[in-house]
């Protein structure tokens, strides 16, 4: 076992330690699912793809983009930060500072059902507005504001154009999405090899409560999606970023986008490390149907709600999100 305070306890271990084993009915069956070659693949670069992504996002709410633009050396930059990070004494990764608009670092607090802990290592924190949120991320290691700074223009980028092309693709007038949505929190994860994957879980099952999020996940393996009652594992791509339909996109396509569970499985022999970007609406704004998709024919599936009363009542990602959240925006 590694030397560290007891939040790595969990490392290197033989047996999967007792708070860390989820009750019969929650654990993962089936580890060996297929991997679900009906998320598409597909390329930024060619024409086509606004087709794509419509029919990708009506059917499963998953997708992966390649040719995404996006430098490669920024990306293995944050990965680089980001492992930095975690293999730092959890003692120097430790802060919850929300009054701050700070960043909370969870693991030993990081209790996912009845007194059992994920699988993992993870740091969130806000992102925006970028040029306030910055100085308040980590310090040590000393590159992280600049590396993860960096990364998350990038992600702004990319976000804008693929809502731009959700919105052609719906129908929605340009800058529909876009320009009330903001790339709001990171939450990154590391999840360690496991000793028993068949007892433990990376993320419970969920659905994210964005508008879309954006995650990279290097060459590892892990996350699963429900399609047709079943768990499908995500395929590694590379250089790949998984796209998700989140609940408030789903709500404003009156439904036509789907928002769907998943969940993180761990494995014997990786280590993964993830890092999900969560581009949600501007806090103020009133999250309802588009008006022209909505009609006699489809009538408005979902009431309408502002964003920031959303997210105060929301449990999917648990307390500290949603303290987090509200620190940013109160
Ligand atoms: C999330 C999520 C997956 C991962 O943070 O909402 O689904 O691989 N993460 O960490
Ligand atoms: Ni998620």
């Amino acid at each position: 076992m590694k030397e560290d305070t007891d939040s790595k306890k969990w490392f290197n271990v033989e047996y999967v330690p007792k708070d860390y084993i989820f009750p019969k009915e929650e654990r993962p069956e089936n580890l060996d699912t297929p991997v679900c070659d009906s998320i598409p693949v597909i390329d930024l670069s060619k024409s086509k793809s606004v087709e794509t992504i419509l029919m990708a996002s009506r059917e499963l709410g998953f997708f992966q983009v390649i040719n995404h633009g996006i430098p490669e050396k920024i990306v293995t930059d944050a990965m680089s930060v980001l492992k930095e990070f975690f293999d730092m004494p959890s003692k120097d990764r430790t802060g919850i500072v929300p009054h701050k608009k700070g960043y909370i670092y969870t693991n030993s607090t990081d209790y996912a059902k009845d007194g059992v802990h994920l699988w993992r290592e993870n740091i969130k924190h806000p992102c925006h507005p970028l040029e306030e949120c910055i100085h308040l991320w980590p310090e040590k290691p000393t590159r992280y504001q600049e590396v993860i700074g960096a990364y998350l223009k990038e992600i702004q980028k990319l976000s804008s154009r693929i809502l731009e092309m959700i919105c052609e693709g719906l129908g929605l007038e340009p800058g529909y999405l876009e320009d009330t949505s903001e790339v709001s929190l990171l939450s990154s994860n590391l999840y360690p090899p496991c000793p028993d994957p068949s007892l433990t879980l990376g993320i419970l099952p969920h659905q994210d409560p964005s508008l879309i999020t954006l995650l990279y996940q290097g060459n590892s393996t892990g996350l699963q999606v429900m399609k047709d009652s079943q768990w499908i594992n995500v395929g590694d791509f590379p250089n790949a970023f998984v796209v998700n339909i989140g609940n408030q996109l789903e709500i404003i396509s009156n439904g036509k986008l789907r928002s769907i569970k998943h969940r993180v499985v761990t494995s014997t022999h990786e280590t993964r490390i993830s890092i999900a970007t969560f581009v949600n609406p501007s806090p103020d704004c009133i999250i309802e149907p588009a008006k022209v998709l909505v009609n006699e024919l489809e009538p408005s599936r979902y009431t309408a709600s502002q964003y920031k009363e959303y997210v105060k009542s929301s449990k999917a990602y648990g307390d500290y999100t949603v303290a987090i959240q509200n620190a940013l925006h109160s």
